[in-house]
Formats: C-alpha cells, sequence, structure tokens
C-alpha cells in the first residue's frame, strides 16, 4: 500500500523542468483559477485506509522524524521544530555546533538557540547533543545561563555525548588565520572555530567531552595537541598559540557539565526501543553539507539527513520520515554560488521583510528566488517526504514572483546538480513567473484563509517538486503555523 502512495506521490519528481514547466502553466487563468488549498491538493492523491499505511511500519507509529534544512541554512528549522517538539518526547541534535541560530518566538519571548536542540524549550522534553556536534563548553554555558535566567529548567533533560568533540580557543585562532590567509577565496564562516575542531577530529587527534570527566587523561592530552598546533600555528601563520589557563577552565566546565555528559546513542536507542518519539533537529542546510553542499563554500559536517545516522548512532532503518525546511524564496550567509541570487534593490527589499540578518552574526543574508533545482535535489539526498514552506507572508506585498525550475549550463539544460561550485557559479536559471497574491498571509493559521493565489504559489511548488506541502509558517510566533490536513506530516502531530 505505502508503495503505491508513493508512485502516485512522486509522479511530478520525475518531471524535467521544462516539461514540468509545461505540466504546470505559469498562467493563473490556465493553471490556478482551479486550486484551492495545498492540503486538497495533497489529499487528492490519498485513497481510504492510505493513512494507516502511513502512520505505521508494522505496528509501529511513524515517531522517528528528522527536520532538514533544504537550502543553505536559516530555513527557520527552529520555528518547526519548536511547533513539532510540542509532539515528540526527545529532541536531538546529531551536528554542526554554536555556528547554527536556530530562533523561537512564543508568548512574547524570542531565543536563538544555538546549541541546545530546540525541545528544551517544551517542558518535560527531552534535549539531546549527539556526538557529531562539535561543542564549545564556553558557549554551552552561556546558553544554559541564558536558558536559567529565563526560569527553563534543564535538570535532567538535557544530554550531551561523552563522544562529541569539543572545541578549543586555538580552533578560532586558527579558523580565523585560515580565513584572512585565503583572501579573496574566503569561506565567510562564522569565525566559531568549527572546522578547525572537525579537522582534529578526522585527523585523530581531537578532544572529546568524555575526556572533560579525567583531569588527568584531559591534561595530558590538552598538551600534546598544544605542543602541536603551536609549532602548526608559528610556522604556517607566524603566531604563537595563547592557551594560558585553557586546562582549569576547561575542566571547571567539565565539572559543570558532567551530571548531562552520557552515552547519548544508548537513551536514544532505549527510547526509540520504549516506543518513544523523536525528533531529529538538522543544523545548517543541505546545500552546506560537507558532501552535497557547494563545496569548498560549506560548513564541516554532514547537514543532510544521513548526518542523524552518523552523529547520533541512530541506524538508518530506525528513522521513519523526513521533512524538509524551505523558505518561500532562498537565502545564504557567507561566500559561494546561489544562482537566483536576487539584484541588489530586489535582495535589499525581502531582506528588510524577511528580516533576513544572521541569529548568530547579525550578518546581512544573500537573498534569492526560490530554487526548484535545489530543493528536488534536497528532496533526493534526504529522503524529504513533506516540505514545510516557511516565511509566506514575506511575499504578501510581492507583485510577481520568479521561482527557478531548471539550470543551463554553455546554453545546454542541466539535468542534475553540478559537483563543482566553480560551474554552479556559472550556471543560468530558467524562471517562471507567478503572479503575487497582494494580501496578508501574516499570522494565518488556517489554509482556507490563505490568498488563493498564495495556495496556488505553494501547489505549484508542491506539484513541480512531487512532495507534499505539509506545514506552512505565516509568521515567526509558534502559532503562525498552518498544518495541511491529510498530508504525511499532519499524522506525526
Ligand atoms: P534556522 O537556523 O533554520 O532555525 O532559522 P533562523 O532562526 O536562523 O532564521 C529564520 C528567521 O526567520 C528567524 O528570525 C525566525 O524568527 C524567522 N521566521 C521563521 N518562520 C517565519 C515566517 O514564517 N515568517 C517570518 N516573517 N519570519 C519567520
Ligand atoms: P543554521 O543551523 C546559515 C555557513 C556560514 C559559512 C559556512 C561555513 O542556523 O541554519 P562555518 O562557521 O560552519 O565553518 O561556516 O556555513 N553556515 C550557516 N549559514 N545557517 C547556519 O546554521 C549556518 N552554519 C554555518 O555562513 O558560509
Ligand atoms: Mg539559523
Amino acid at each position: 500500500m505505502c508503495g503505491c502512495l508513493h508512485r502516485e506521490v512522486f509522479t511530478g519528481a520525475t518531471l524535467s523542468p521544462a516539461e514540468g514547466k509545461k505540466k504546470v502553466p505559469a498562467s493563473e487563468e490556465a493553471g490556478y483559477s482551479t486550486a484551492r488549498c495545498v492540503a486538497f491538493a495533497v489529499a487528492r492523491v490519498f485513497r481510504p485506509g492510505d493513512f494507516t499505511a502511513m502512520q505505521s511500519r508494522g505496528d509501529r507509529l511513524m515517531k522517528s522524524i528528522v527536520v532538514v534544512g533544504a537550502q543553505w541554512g536559516d530555513e527557520g528549522k527552529g520555528k518547526v521544530v519548536d511547533y513539532l517538539a510540542g509532539s515528540f518526547d526527545y529532541i536531538a541534535r546529531c551536528a554542526g555546533g554554536h555556528n547554527a541560530g536556530h530562533t523561537v518566538i512564543y508568548d512574547g519571548n524570542r531565543f536563538v538557540l544555538q546549541l541546545i536542540p530546540c525541545g528544551i524549550l517544551r517542558p518535560g522534553k527531552h534535549a539531546v547533543i549527539g556526538s557529531g556536534v562539535v561543542v564549545d563548553p564556553v558557549a554551552l554555558a552561556a546558553e544554559l545561563d541564558t536558558l536559567a535566567k529565563s526560569g527553563i529548567d534543564v535538570t535532567g533533560r538535557l544530554h550531551l555525548s561523552n563522544r562529541a568533540h569539543l572545541i578549543f580557543p586555538y580552533h578560532r585562532q586558527m579558523e580565523k588565520a585560515a580565513e584572512a590567509a585565503r583572501g579573496a577565496w574566503k569561506i565567510g564562516t562564522t569565525s566559531r572555530g568549527i572546522g578547525p575542531a572537525y579537522e582534529d577530529k578526522m585527523a585523530r587527534h581531537g578532544i572529546r567531552v568524555g575526556d572533560l570527566l579525567n583531569p588527568e587523561r584531559f591534561r595530558e592530552k590538552l598538551e600534546r595537541v598544544i605542543a602541536e598546533k603551536d609549532a602548526v600555528c608559528r610556522a604556517t601563520y607566524g603566531v604563537p598559540l595563547d592557551t594560558a589557563g585553557m586546562a582549569e577552565q576547561y575542566l571547571e566546565l567539565g565539572e559543570r557539565l558532567r551530571p548531562l555528559i552520557s552515552d547519548v546513542s544508548v537513551l536514544i536507542n532505549h527510547a526509540l526501543d520504549a516506543g518513544r518519539s523523536v525528533l531529529f533537529e538538522g543544523a545548517q542546510g543541505t546545500m552546506l553539507d560537507i558532501d552535497f553542499g557547494t563545496y569548498p563554500y560549506v560548513t564541516s559536517s554532514n547537514a543532510i539527513s544521513g548526518g542523524v545516522c552518523t552523529g547520533l548512532g541512530v541506524g538508518p532503518t530506525r528513522i521513519d520520515a523526513v521533512a524538509g525546511v524551505t523558505k518561500a524564496y532562498t537565502t545564504r550567509v557567507g561566500s559561494g554560488p546561489f544562482p537566483t541570487e536576487m539584484p541588489d534593490l530586489e535582495a535589499t527589499e525581502v531582506r528588510d521583510r524577511g528580516k533576513e540578518y544572521g541569529a548568530v552574526t547579525g550578518r546581512p543574508r544573500r537573498c534569492g528566488w526560490l530554487d526548484l533545482v535545489v530543493l528536488q535535489y534536497a528532496i533526493r539526498i534526504n529522503g524529504i517526504s513533506s516540505l514545510v514552506v516557511t516565511k509566506l507572508d514575506v511575499f504578501d506585498t510581492q507583485k510577481e514572483i520568479q521561482v527557478c525550475i531548471g539550470y543551463h549550463y554553455k546554453g545546454t539544460p542541466l539535468r542534475e546538480m553540478p559537483a563543482a561550485a566553480e560551474d554552479l557559479a556559472e550556471v543560468t536559471p530558467e524562471y517562471a513567473t507567478l503572479p503575487g497574491w497582494q494580501s496578508v498571509t501574516y499570522g494565518v493559521q488556517d489554509a482556507a484563509k490563505l490568498p488563493r493565489l498564495a495556495v496556488a504559489y505553494l501547489k505549484f511548488i508542491s506539484d513541480f517538486l512531487g512532495v507534499e506541502v505539509g506545514m506552512i509558517s505565516t509568521g515567526p510566533d509558534r502559532d503562525a503555523t498552518i498544518v495541511c490536513a491529510a498530508t504525511q506530516l499532519a499524522t506525526w502531530i
């Protein structure tokens, strides 16, 4: 039954961009006047009884769900995870570090979480930081202080992997030096020491969270690493490492973190065995993934859904479904190719309306049109079965909306995402132009209240990609959310 359903749902995914354009005419009169709402559009592929098949694998409810960024990060994962977290027992991060900034707004409170999963904001929920995360204990302690000041008690609810690697001040120092040395080729990193910490992990001289619990072992490892780093730093960048007081500071923080530290792979797997539900909170986005992103303009970890397995010790057979989060348009921070980037004037308008400034660094985000080639790629790489579209309201005053439906490279259509950033930088996007709705979606909580043309925009995306739109976000607040009826996503809540 499930296979049958997927065949129907995914019919559109096999269309070439040109076929997709033909199938879904870009004129309102021709294509959209009959559109009612995305939920109805999706519901048409279901038959009675299909829900049973979708909800369960064997006798088990689908309760192990990954939320992944489908673009270049900052898609609104924080808001989406916070919303869904109300229906899950555990919320777990598997990759990245405090380069992430996940914004959650509810009841007049605004939180930007960097390392701690957003689920911590929901009373009684467990938040887990996995082995694939790189942890700066100073940043983690600061985040804990902020939560405590807001009256959020994490006791017994926050769990930190003993296998997660530590970020040290020398990682930041080396990153800054490396970025400066790259000049025009710089990546535009967040300067949090993320890349160098992952480098050490892969080079097999990283120091892990668990090491903090054994002071003698920790000092011995740190001494060895510092001697090596100092020599490299002096030889490469002509500066010594500043390590005064570092060991004592880290050991002190280790004592503070001691009650949180455990083998979280055991924790999560036991939770799943006991029938508990787990929401995996992605960080960064597909196009920033170290393997599948726009290398080298990427982060240093696996931001895709597969990162859950390696970064939390959870087997692929334990994951039920993947939700991909996308803005109604596209943004990226830092350097690298961005085919649908808007010209300055339009980008400034969207940036102002969408408040597109980095949650962590405050840097202005680059803005562009929605890129369905990127989303098609993200759906394949991550196995996305439901899309969440955020920031629909940012287009409320937009007269016309462009959507990229294909790339051309040196005059010929490209069928797949190019592997080389240099090639992606040279593609010419092919656009469909859709009419804007020019009315208010901001804060709308009911699909039936969305303007007809806003529904048509979402339906265009869903039809082109062959994947349901399961949730729509119409504002930064927790309540400004629509869960589309009769979708797979609706069954998770
Ligand atoms: P994340 O890194 O994917 O969690 O996203 P960020 O929190 O870095 O950036 C998303 C920004 O958009 C935050 O400021 C959110 O409060 C805001 N946001 C999320 N959803 C919506 C939405 O539907 N409409 C508007 N206007 N803002 C939103
Ligand atoms: P969230 O989870 C957007 C980008 C940086 C830079 C590149 C490498 O909030 O979506 P790094 O410091 O990771 O070595 O920087 O990756 N980047 C992000 N962009 N959102 C993020 O996280 C990001 N995390 C890293 O801007 O271009
Ligand atoms: Mg962010």
